[in-house]
């Protein structure tokens, strides 16, 4: 027995080693130092002569324990390892199923032969996290590989098949029986006479032009150009065709360790690790949740048929009510012509849309929703139909079913009052396109049973969506924050600048898109209906600015109508900016007597970021959101925030709070205090030296 992770046991000649550490043997301290103990035991063994290294439960080992990276590297390191089984005077197999990424992936490349099933699947996603790999796998792939290859799995980050990784020399042997039987095999073949194992440091790189690596480098860019690890890890494939093995390897540490302290790695492991985080609802851990067998969704548009689509995709039968038949079949079609697309794109199999087709029943009847367990209303935005409906859920739905609501602005307290069960209603805020957008806003009411929570939150995991657990409040945490950033880029189109330069300075900033060019994609009338709707919710004397009204009563709804903020040739979305959209700024500005300015970029950034970091940190005072993960990976899943500057507040922490109060304040001069009122947490925290992710302490 070599530690309570590794099991040590022999078959005959063979020393098989078997990582246990559940879930997924993660390569944590405990794990590298007991494998290599492991090794060395073997190594004196002298009943043994070959090495299998093989993993219990459902994966070989899956990557690094991220939860280690933010403390200083422990010993042992991985690369000591992974030399050590290189090194190994007797020869070391691994056996791979599941899932053999990063660091499990380098102790095979390290192995001297490997096996894996027909599932499993390789990679090195390092760069997914903002680091490359650091135990040798930017050395030894390119040897067992070539370069070409390893530049694809190694930059792109993405794993492969056993089978691809077989075709390109990634693995040696691919097997459908038993695994371990088949690696135990495979190292005895090793010590046959005549056989010697392969160290794959010993083999010699394939030698490519230049331009491979420069090929690269601009796809890379190309692809992401904010990114830095991505090229890291090309420069340490390139040191691996100019450097002898061991220096290589020295190289690659270096590089590894100096991206494992950069900001972008820091702020991409909050992305990653924000996803299970937001799931551990403070309070919540010991609520037993519902059982959600059956659900019935209200409304059939565009939202209504998307949740209908999230919940067959799910496995779970789903009842899809509507008011009249015609919207029902409309609703029905575009279900249908989806699943269609998604055939035809070969995503999805032609059986398989049945079997989801069939978990979906359109009805008219309200008779239908009254046994389901869960009711997701996506009806027209407007309380008197909310109210209606609602009342008429209270009257129907079976004793316990969970009533949820999908208010993109409305009150869920004021819905919840329409019905006797005010514990059961809840807000289930899906984003659109609801089967697509990852993010889930579910919204508690002071009256929301803790049962009622714990369980739209375990079932958005079960729909595969980030699901957020946020308070009551105008617009949640995404639009409340969403509305901020708007309003400002209005704001500096009336003061000098142009739909394109904003969005410009925004894509720079990391966004995908402009918030100009998002808002022509998603249609312009959306906002506009919104701004009518809340027309008498603007105080008087405060500034207000009708740009989007102007634009959209020119019959400019965005791409749908061929022009918005931009025009749109024919077929083709690419925004071209758009002379009339000058014009009719420019007249604006001058009916309101603003004097034009040249307004530059970190104009443009700073008010549409901090103004939402200043909401944001006015939500987290609140308790809207309880904890500062929360409103970042609202920002990270829902609205396109760059996950390399980890969330909106997870940025301003990086930047440090004092630059961004500073910002605040002198917008707030500029501007007057009706938008830039620094959140009172702000300042606090300025005050007491804090980010906001230190700030541990909930509001009660
Ligand atoms: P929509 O207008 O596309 O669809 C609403 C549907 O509800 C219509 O087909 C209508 O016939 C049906 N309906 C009306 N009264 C009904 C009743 N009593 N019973 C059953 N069906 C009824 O609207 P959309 O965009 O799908 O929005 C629905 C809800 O989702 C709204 O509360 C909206 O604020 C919210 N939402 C919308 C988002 C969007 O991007 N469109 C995003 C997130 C939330």
């Amino acid at each position: 027995m070599a530690s309570a992770v590794i099991n040590y046991r022999r078959d005959g000649e063979i020393a098989v080693l078997t990582v246990d550490h559940p879930p997924v043997n993660a390569l944590s301290r405990d794990v590298r130092s007991g494998l290599l103990e492991a090794i060395r035991q073997a190594e004196e063994d002298a009943a043994v002569r070959a090495v299998v290294i093989r993993c219990a439960g459902r994966t070989f080992i899956a990557g690094a324990d991220v939860s280690e990276f933010d403390l200083p590297p422990q010993e042992p390191h991985l690369p000591e390892l992974t030399q050590a089984i290189e090194n190994a005077c007797k020869p070391v197999v691994a056996a791979l199923h599941g899932t053999a990424l990063g660091g499990g992936f380098e102790i095979a490349l390290a192995s001297h032969y490997r096996v894996a099933t027909v599932a499993a699947k390789v990679g090195l996603p390092e760069v997914k996290l903002g680091v490359i790999p650091g135990a040798g796998g930017t050395q030894r792939l390119p040897r067992l590989v070539g370069v070409p290859d390893a530049l694809r799995m190694i930059v792109g980050g993405e794993s492969i098949t056993a089978k691809q990784a077989f075709e390109i020399g990634a693995v040696d042997e691919v097997v459908d029986g038993d695994l371990e039987t088949a690696a135990i095999a495979a190292a005895r073949r090793l010590i046959g006479p005549g056989v010697s194992p392969r160290r794959t440091g010993s083999l010699p790189v394939a030698p490519v032009a230049a331009a491979v690596f420069d090929d690269a480098r601009n796809a890379a860019r190309a692809r992401q150009r904010h990114l830095q690890a991505p090229l890291v890890a090309i420069d340490a494939i390139a040191a691996a065709c100019e450097l002898p093995l061991e220096e290589g390897l020295r190289r690659e540490r270096e590089l590894f360790l100096e991206r494992r302290a950069s900001p972008q790695a820091a702020a991409l492991r909050n992305a990653f690790l924000g996803q299970s985080e937001v799931a551990k609802v403070p309070g919540l851990s010991e609520v037993p949740a519902r059982d959600i067998a059956r659900v019935a969704v209200l409304g059939g548009g565009t939202m209504g048929g998307g949740i209908a689509i999230c919940f067959a995709n799910a496995g779970i039968p789903v009842v899809l009510k509507e008011v009249d038949a015609t919207a029902l079949e409309r609703g029905v079609a575009t279900i249908r012509k989806n699943y269609q697309a998604s055939v035809a794109r070969g995503t999805l199999s032609e059986d398989e849309m049945h079997r989801r087709l069939e978990l979906i029943r359109p009805t008219l009847a309200w008779q239908d929703v009254a046994d389901v367990d869960l009711i997701v209303e996506a009806v027209f935005e407007d309380m008197a139909v909310k109210r209606e409906v609602f009342e008429q859920l209270d009257a129907i739905a079976r004793p316990g079913a969970i009533l949820a609501t999908n208010t993109s602005y409305l009150d869920v307290a004021e819905i919840a009052s329409c019905t006797r069960r005010p514990q059961d209603v809840v807000g289930m805020h899906f984003f659109s396109p609801a089967n697509v957008m990852r993010l889930l806003e579910n919204v508690r009411t002071e009256r929301t049973a803790p049962e009622v929570l714990a369980t739209v939150m375990k079932l958005g995991r079960k729909l595969g969506k980030i699901a957020v657990l946020v308070g009551g409040c105008d617009g949640f945490v995404g639009n409340r924050m969403l509305a901020q950033r708007t309003r400002e880029a209005w704001f500096l189109l009336e003061e000098g600048a142009l739909p394109q330069q904003v969005d410009a300075a925004l894509v720079d900033f990391g966004f995908p898109m402009g918030p100009f060019a998002v808002g022509d994609l998603a249609g312009l009338d959306i906002g506009w209906r919104n701004r009518k709707a809340r027309a008498h919710l603007r105080k008087p004397g405060v500034r207000d600015c009708d740009l989007l009204d102007q634009v959209c009563e020119l019959g400019r709804l965005g791409q749908k109508t061929g022009a918005g903020w931009y025009r749109y040739e024919p077929g083709n979305r690419t925004p071209i900016p758009d002379v009339a959209i000058e014009e009719l700024i420019v007249a604006h500005s001058q009916r309101k007597g603003i004097v034009r300015r040249v307004i530059d970029d970190r104009e443009i950034v700073e008010r549409c970021v901090f103004s939402m970091i200043n909401e944001g940190a006015k939500i987290l005072a609140e308790g809207v959101a309880a904890r500062p993960v929360d409103v970042d990976m609202v920002w990270l899943n829902g609205y396109g925030f760059p996950s390399w500057r980890g969330g909106p507040l997870f940025y301003a922490d990086q930047l440090g709070l004092q630059e961004v109060l500073a910002a605040t304040e002198n917008y707030c001069r500029q501007f007057g205090p009706d938008f830039w009122t620094p959140a009172s947490l702000l300042r606090e925290l300025v005050a007491k030296g804090q980010t906001f992710y230190q700030r541990t302490v909930l509001p009660a």
